[in-house]
């Protein structure tokens, strides 16, 4: 293959030199504290009361300008700067921080009406229409034009500005415009794919276009992956897999374009964006966007349930790791309820301040909020804010109050800059991989690779011990064990990767899904998974989807309280080295002529061993899995090196530590929904929520009791 971009593409990339945002007078040190700050949006009587009581809840940095832009530029060329400077100004005299937007996010209603030709179009070919956010196609030459006179205007004016110590570029790219069918789109991702493929044979070749006669002759016959009528799901998966990298590229090109006009102004303000990795939703390729900030930003609404704790370590793990472990910035999360699900829970009595205290557990040096006074019109008018519509006699700003004193107090103590110490444990996590799996015309279409890390990772604490999300492309190799959740897409490079991974050592798992395609979603033929069959020493022959009882299917027994779930691999041969952990049994495994023959096994390859699932599980049947079939030793270094779960490994307690040159710093969290008791913490105490002492006191070597949604931290 020619050194094209398909080449490039999976070469590491440089990253940026970290920078973070320095306080005002120079200083840094601190967690930052604040949010969101829309004053547009309040007459300006209310900007003194805002300020005095940030101050009061110990607010330090603030946002601003995030959907400002018909306020700064009016019309077409003109501007009022005269509002945000004084704004500006007020915080500055305060002491308090300004993390300024481009502004960017969403056009004027006049540059619409003037360019009705920078709207996205849907993929029915349906134009959108302004009136929500993020209107623009990011490939549009007249969009772009405007939106980099409005850096150049910002950079300017704002370029001497001591108060402004950072920029926030755009505003959750994807939110609204993450895909886009438009003619611009079109030329653009005609020349992605020359760029990428070099010659029409090679596109051709990766597209597997010999399929229901898709061959081209040239970059300009191209298309899109536009609605294709009721069959839509059998649009070529490698096509459609090609334009969501593409639509992730062009918006990263868009925000490089924003940062680059910015940062030839001030070059001595970092830049950033806030990126939306949540296990419900992971819009962009975030693996290829970390090298592009200076810091990483990221936003997080929780998922309300039993697994809200889970989910939120979880999602932050991931961006840990795209921080490269450097702090990052929790640019939004709420004080309580959102108002954009069906059902908007709100966060429950300790929630606000432990959620906080979480992401800073798992590295976050910045903790912000969106909205800092709950809108009294618009869309978001009942979503929470730190100042709620009945005002700071509120519990929430009492709470936000109580979270900027703990905040200042863990400032103090010097835990700013401190890394979060990794697991020994690496769940791998790749965008492709799932975007292959939307729209999927896999054996069953509701499997989805971030929701399998994410049952990896609970399983896995339900277990007793903590686990890494890192990026397939990330460095993995450093870790005990690796687990390969339903990362179906694997190509040569990465498989070889993973060998010489486990010959020198490593223990890896593969799953039911892992393997099974290279990047373009061509099948590796000759037995699943292919590319790792020398790993796993078994190959399979068929998919068995197993369905739900409503669909006339079920889940099979693999050991008595175990079921398997979504598929079954029928094993075509095994390797005489292959030893059998549990073999599938029960009647469903009659009916689908599997019983008896191996669902886990286990090979050794070189020095190391790969554990192999030939089923789906769910989370619970999965903690059975690691605690019953599991080999005791497999993940003896992982529980060695201090990573179970507090004391006697009760999983109901999660244990993180962040550590540096100034010292340890211990997080105790509850992660059940019962009062853990007689929790041995080290060092000194410097945070207790939720919880009291279990005996004696003092301030070291303490035991405590600690509460549903309680946090105990302490310094060693
Ligand atoms: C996103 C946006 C914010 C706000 C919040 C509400 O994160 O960036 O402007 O709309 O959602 O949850």
């Amino acid at each position: 293959m020619s050194k094209t971009d398909h080449h490039d593409r999976r070469q590491p990339q440089p990253y940026r030199p970290y920078r973070w945002p320095k306080e005002p007078d120079g200083h840094s040190g601190g967690i930052w504290f604040g949010g969101d700050y829309n004053p547009d949006q309040w007459p300006e009587q209310v900007w003194a009361e805002d300020v005095a009581l940030m101050k009061r809840a110990g607010v330090t940095m603030v946002t601003l300008g995030i959907f400002s832009w018909a306020r700064l530029e009016p019309s077409d060329g003109v501007w009022d700067f005269g509002w945000l400077d004084r704004v500006v100004a007020l915080l500055g005299e305060a002491g308090i921080a300004v993390d300024m937007a481009s502004a960017t996010a969403t056009a004027p209603y006049w540059l619409y009406q003037a360019h009705p030709e920078v709207l996205p179009v849907e993929a029915d070919g349906t134009l959108v229409h302004p009136g929500t956010r993020q209107s623009w196609r990011p490939t549009s030459p007249v969009f772009r034009r405007y939106a980099l006179r409005l850096c150049r205007v910002m950079g300017e004016h704002f370029s001497d500005n001591s108060t402004v110590v950072a920029w926030h570029v755009g505003n959750e790219y994807g939110w609204n415009n993450a895909t886009d069918y438009s003619q611009d789109a079109l030329k653009a991702f005609q020349g992605w794919c020359r760029r990428r493929y070099g010659s029409i044979e090679e596109l051709n070749q990766a597209w597997g276009n010999d399929f229901w006669s898709q061959r081209l002759q040239n970059f300009d016959q191209v298309p899109l992956p536009e609605h294709a009528g009721v069959r839509d799901a059998f649009i070529n998966p490698a096509l459609r897999l090609d334009f969501r990298r593409f639509c992730s590229d062009a918006l990263m090109d868009f925000f490089c374009a924003e940062r680059d006009q910015l940062q030839e102004l001030t070059p001595d303000k970092p830049l950033t964006t806030n990126f939306m990795v949540s296990t419900d939703q992971c819009v962009l390729d975030y693996e290829r966007w970390s090298h592009q900030v200076d810091f990483v930003a990221n936003d997080h609404y929780f998922a309300h349930g039993p697994g809200h704790l889970d989910e939120l370590l979880c999602s932050d793990s991931l961006v840990d790791a795209y921080a490269q472990g450097h702090p990052w910035c929790l640019m939004e999360h709420s004080t309580s309820a959102v108002n954009w699900r069906i059902f908007n829970a709100s966060k429950r009595q300790g929630e606000l301040i432990r959620d906080a205290l979480a992401h800073v557990a798992m590295g976050a040096d910045a903790v912000n909020f969106f909205q800092w006074r709950q809108s009294a019109f618009g869309a978001e008018a009942f979503h929470s804010a730190m100042v709620p519509h009945a005002g700071p006699n509120s519990a929430i700003y009492a709470q936000v109050a109580n979270l900027g004193g703990i905040l200042r107090r863990l400032s103090q103590s010097g835990l700013a800059g401190t890394q979060l110490e990794p697991s020994s444990i690496a769940l791998l996590f790749d965008a492709d991989c799932q975007w292959s799996m939307a729209d999927s015309t896999l054996p069953d279409c509701s499997i989805d690779h971030w929701q399998q890390v994410y049952i990896w990772y609970q399983a896995l604490l339900d277990a007793g011990y903590r686990a890494d999300v890192v990026p397939l492309k990330g460095q993995w190799e450093r870790y005990d064990v690796v687990v390969l959740p339903s990362l179906i897409l694997l190509d040569q490079d990465q498989a070889d990767r993973l060998r010489d991974y486990v010959s020198g050592g490593g223990r890896l798992v593969v799953d039911f899904a892992s393997g099974i395609m290279d990047d373009h979603m061509h099948v590796g033929l000759g037995g699943y998974p292919a590319v790792l069959r020398d790993l796993t020493g078994i190959a399979s022959q068929e998919m068995i989807a197993l369905g739900t009882s409503d669909q006339g299917g079920g889940s099979i027994l693999v050991s008595e309280g175990i079921e398997g779930n979504i598929w079954v691999n029928e094993p075509l041969s095994i390797e005489d080295s292959v030893r059998v952990l549990a073999r599938y049994q029960g009647s469903r495994s009659y009916d689908i002529d599997m019983a008896g023959k191996p669902a886990v096994t286990i090979h050794g390859y070189g020095q190391g061993r790969v554990l192999y699932l030939g089923t789906g599980f769910t989370k619970e049947s999965l903690v059975s899995v690691i605690n019953r079939i599991f080999p005791p030793d497999f993940f003896t270094g992982a529980a060695g090196r201090g990573l179970h779960n507090g004391r006697d490994g009760d999983p109901r307690l999660v244990h993180l530590i962040r550590s540096g040159p100034q010292g340890r710093y211990h997080f105790y969290f509850n992660r059940g929904s019962t009062v853990v008791r007689d929790v041995s913490t080290m060092g000194e105490t410097l945070v207790v929520q939720r919880a009291t002492p279990y005996s004696g006191g003092g301030l070291s070597g303490n035991r405590y009791t600690i509460g549903v949604h309680g946090v105990v931290v302490t310094r060693q």
